[in-house]
């Protein structure tokens, strides 16, 4: 999983490094934030060294994909360990606080495990205001690993030095296997995503402006409840380490229609996100074709099969079948079509009207509507929020309550 390390400032950062080594050892992506006074305790390069990635620290650096830097963390991080957590952030979280790369992210990280590792003095740790804030972030959903009895780095002895790095790490095991944050362990689900390229010749196709970012999205999401990914995806550039997700590369509309109606049957669920081609040319020449001159050129195009259509037909009780609407206009009952058509149990629409929605971009702003005429919109967000947000809406428990209410 893609575990963000937070460091603050005290003598316990000494033991960050080793806390992401293990980390790493145990198989996960490990990115760390820190805060300027951490560094005074572990440097730059040990960190970025033992994670293998760049540290953050500066809430203004300037980054080469000008996105907001603790926007774009929260949406990578499965889960987040702040350790050592000094009484200065646990006391910046509890009120609400942000104003530095780390606390500016912890307030962003919501409904994904956060575990903080306190490490203070005795009488720091004992304050009544400290203890009215690790209380009420305990409240908040946020676990709290204990600090340990023994010697202080201030010379004396009692509660209050950070927990060893290899109980971090399985207080993370821990949290991590809890049925609450997989609820969708022993699931297996179907994505697809990304553009379909029909054959011209030998050197051209029909494709589209699909990248596989929202398809790519919905998987990580999804492995990120428990759930084993089937994703069948089209030619991308995108990559995908996650061991959760079994990848399937296709080209065509058939290759992706024959992958999955294979796959299907052997799922609990399928979010169709892919960008299929409706058509292709009847005939594919092995050779590039010459120019045809003057009089123009006519390629024939006969119908692909309607991936989505078919699973719809062949779903049975317990599948839930999940499918994209890419409208432009008439949206909403377009949409609605399609969705009784495909006999689907929900449909995401997305229109190339609403800025920032659709193709390429790495937000995508989405109307999920149920079978039951229930729906929900989101406001514009990255496309793994957007994912987050359908795997929350259509596959958890919750989601019923959640798409009637149109709740936040
Ligand atoms: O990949 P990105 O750059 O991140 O862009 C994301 C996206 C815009 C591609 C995505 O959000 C999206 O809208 N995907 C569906 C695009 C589409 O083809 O929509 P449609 O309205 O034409 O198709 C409706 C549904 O039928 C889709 O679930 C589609 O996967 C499915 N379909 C369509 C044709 C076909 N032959 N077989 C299918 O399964």
């Amino acid at each position: 999983m893609r575990i963000i390390v937070g460091i603050t400032g005290g003598i316990a950062a000494y033991k960050a490094p080793q806390l992401v080594r293990l980390l790493v050892k145990a198989g996960h992506e490990v990115r760390c934030v820190a805060t300027p006074h951490a560094l005074e305790f572990v440097t730059r390069l040990t960190l970025e060294t033992v994670s293998g990635n760049s540290l953050y620290c500066d809430l203004f650096a300037q980054t080469n994909n000008h996105t907001t830097e603790h926007i774009s963390l929260k949406d990578w991080g499965d889960a987040m360990i702040v350790a050592p957590a000094t009484a200065n952030i646990i006391g910046k979280m509890a009120s609400g606080i942000g104003d530095d790369a780390l606390s500016t992210l912890l307030l962003s990280f919501s409904r994904k495990p956060l575990l903080m590792a306190p490490a203070m003095n005795t009488q720091m740790w004992e304050c009544p205001a400290v203890q009215r804030n690790v209380a009420y972030l305990v409240s908040t959903g946020i676990e709290m690993v204990e600090p340990g009895t023994g010697d202080l780095a201030c010379g004396t002895t009692g509660k209050g030095r950070m927990a060893e790095p290899e109980e971090i790490v399985q207080a993370l095991a821990r949290r991590l296997s809890r049925a609450a944050d997989m609820p969708l362990r022993g699931k297996r689900v179907l994505v697809t995503a990304g553009p379909t390229y029909e054959r011209i010749d030998s050197v051209r196709f029909i494709g589209n402006y699909s990248t596989g970012k929202m398809g790519f999205a919905l998987a990580e999401a999804l492995a990120a409840r428990g759930a084993e990914v089937e994703l069948v995806a089209g030619p991308t550039a995108l990559k995908t380490d996650n061991a959760a997700i079994h990848r399937t590369d296709v080209e065509s509309a058939r290759e992706m229609y024959a992958e999955a109606t294979r796959l299907f049957p052997g799922c609990t669920a399928a979010i169709l996100s892919a960008a299929v081609a409706d058509y292709r040319p009847e005939h594919t020449a092995d050779h590039k074709l010459k120019k045809q001159g003057d009089e123009g050129m006519t390629l024939h195009l006969v119908q692909n099969p309607d991936i989505l259509a078919t699973l719809g037909s062949m779903k049975q009780e317990g599948q839930t079948l999940i499918g994209f609407a890419l409208e432009t206009d008439n949206e909403q009952a377009n949409a609605q079509r399609k969705l009784e058509r495909k006999n689907l149990d929900y449909i995401v629409l997305n229109s190339l009207r609403d800025a920032g929605a659709g193709f390429g971009v790495d937000t995508n702003l989405v109307t999920i509507m149920s079978r039951n005429g229930d729906s929900y919109t989101s406001p514009l967000m990255s496309k793994r929020e957007v994912a987050d947000e359908i795997v929350r809406r259509c596959l958890l428990p919750e989601s019923a309550t959640l798409l009637a209410n149109n709740e936040v």
